[in-house]
Order: structure tokens, then C-alpha cells, then sequence
């Protein structure tokens, strides 16, 4: 099979980096997708460096298993602590995903901006050099969003721990007039509906999905390896190794008859 017809690899610790996988398809309705929800494991963001590091090999070499031609790191937490060591040991190209404080911080007027986020996001050495690209006036309140990912991964999206979770999360940063809340883990544009609901319509919320699908496609152009046969199908393979209910709920709005959800050990 020639190589453009093969997948765009992704995987997360969970459900949650559908979000980006969504904006991927979206973007290029020709691509093939493989999807690893490795949910058995959430939360990746509680995890030490070297377990993060040991999950993220263990996915890739899935995905590579499966001839993925590019893979899509869906997930901050293992963007920030395990991109680098991938693209130096797999020959293949990978787009990561990390907070998107630099755009915050061209638009902020308050010159305050609220970051939630996995605590192996914030620790992360990738995160403290990118934080360190910002102006120095302004300030970053960053808060670590703990027990949000397991929320959505047992499917209580809606659930009153949830509202008093986010609130708790969020009411001190808006105390502390940010006028921008930055969504740094790919779990949270599900909570976008809620989050709304706490922060009011003046603060922007800001997370990076879309910037993510135009990133994929500029590489995959670049390594010219997007399917560019109009007439191909696409066809779309979720594997998660629990609860497949919760990936079938926060996909029930997608109506396509060449999505598989499995429920695999991977
Ligand atoms: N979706 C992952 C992220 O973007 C969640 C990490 C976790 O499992 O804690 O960081």
C-alpha cells in the first residue's frame, strides 16, 4: 500500500485527546486515524517523568506496529515530558501539543493569564523554557486540574463534583483578574460548556486543538505524505482498554459509519 493511504497515529491517557483527533478530521476528512486511549493508565499527569516516558514508547510502538506514518501526541502531560526523546529515537514525525500561553500572552490586556493544567504538565521542563519565553510583566497563574481527568474518563462530565472541582479550580484565578484562561490538557474542551458557566463571557478561553490540525497538516504536506486520493474513505479505529462507554458518549455526536470503537489490551 502506498505510504500516503496509511494513518495519522494519536494517543492520550484517555478519552480526552479526541478533542484534538476531532480537529484533525475535521481538517482532513481524507486521512485515515488510529486512536490509542490509554485509559487504563489515566491520569498520565500524576505520573513520574520516567513512567510518562515508559507509556508514551509503549504507545508509539503500537501505533508503528500499525504503520502509522505520523503520530499526533494527543496529550500535553506526555508532549511535555516525552516528545523529545520520541523524535530522537523514531523515524517517523510527531506533533505534540503543549499549553498555548505564547498566543495568551500576544493578547492579554490584564496582563494576567490562568493556565490549568496536569501537575507533569506544570513540572515539566519543557513548560518551565516555554514559560520563560514570556514577558517578564506578565504573570502566569497556573493551577494543577487534579481529579478532572478521572471525572471525565468515569463519564461525569455533568456531575456535581465536577462543577465543584472547576470552581474551586477557577475562582482564585478570576479573583486575581486573568483575563485568559489557557486550556493545558487535552481532557478540557470538554468542560469547555461548564467552565463557561464559572468564568463568565469576558475571559477568553484558549486551548489548541485547531492549531494542532493545521500543524499536522502542514507536516504531512511538507513530508508529502497527505492522501490526496478524493475518492478514499476514510476510516477511523478507536482503541481504548477500558470503559468503552465513555469514548462511545463524548463521540455520540459524530455520525460516521467508519468510526470502530474497540475495546482492546494494547
Ligand atoms: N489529556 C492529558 C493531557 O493533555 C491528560 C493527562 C492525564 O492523564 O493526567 O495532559
Amino acid at each position: 500500500m502506498d505510504s500516503n493511504n496509511f494513518s495519522i497515529g494519536f494517543f492520550d491517557s484517555g478519552v480526552g485527546g479526541t478533542s484534538i483527533w476531532k480537529e484533525v478530521i475535521t481538517l482532513l476528512p481524507n486521512e485515515n486515524t488510529i486512536y490509542l486511549s490509554d485509559s487504563i493508565n489515566a491520569p498520565y499527569g500524576e505520573k513520574s517523568e520516567e513512567e510518562i516516558i515508559a507509556l508514551s514508547i509503549k504507545n508509539t510502538e503500537f501505533l508503528l506496529k500499525k504503520n502509522c506514518k505520523l503520530i499526533v501526541v494527543a496529550c500535553n502531560t506526555a508532549t511535555t515530558n516525552a516528545i523529545t526523546l520520541l523524535r530522537n529515537n523514531y523515524d517517523i514525525p510527531f506533533i505534540g501539543i503543549e499549553p498555548a500561553i505564547r498566543p495568551a500572552a500576544l493578547t492579554t490586556k490584564t496582563n494576567t493569564i490562568g493556565i490549568l493544567a496536569t501537575k507533569g504538565t506544570l513540572n515539566s521542563r519543557l513548560f518551565e523554557e516555554t514559560s520563560s519565553t514570556i514577558r517578564k510583566d506578565i504573570q502566569i497563574k497556573e493551577t494543577i486540574g487534579k481529579g478532572l481527568v478521572e471525572l471525565i474518563e468515569g463519564g461525569k462530565l455533568n456531575s456535581k463534583e465536577m462543577t465543584f472541582l472547576l470552581s474551586s479550580y477557577l475562582k482564585p484565578m478570576i479573583a486575581n483578574n486573568i483575563d485568559s484562561l489557557v486550556l493545558g490538557c487535552t481532557h478540557y474542551p470538554y468542560l469547555i460548556p461548564q467552565i463557561r458557566k464559572i468564568v463568565g463571557s469576558k475571559i477568553q478561553i484558549i486551548d489548541s486543538g485547531e492549531a494542532v490540525a493545521k500543524q499536522t497538516k502542514a507536516v504531512l504536506s511538507k513530508n508529502n505524505l497527505l492522501n490526496i486520493d478524493k475518492e478514499h474513505e476514510a476510516k477511523h479505529q478507536l482503541y481504548i482498554n477500558k470503559n468503552k462507554a465513555a469514548l462511545k458518549n463524548l463521540l455520540i455526536s459524530i455520525k460516521d459509519k467508519n468510526i470502530e470503537i474497540l475495546e482492546r489490551k494494547f
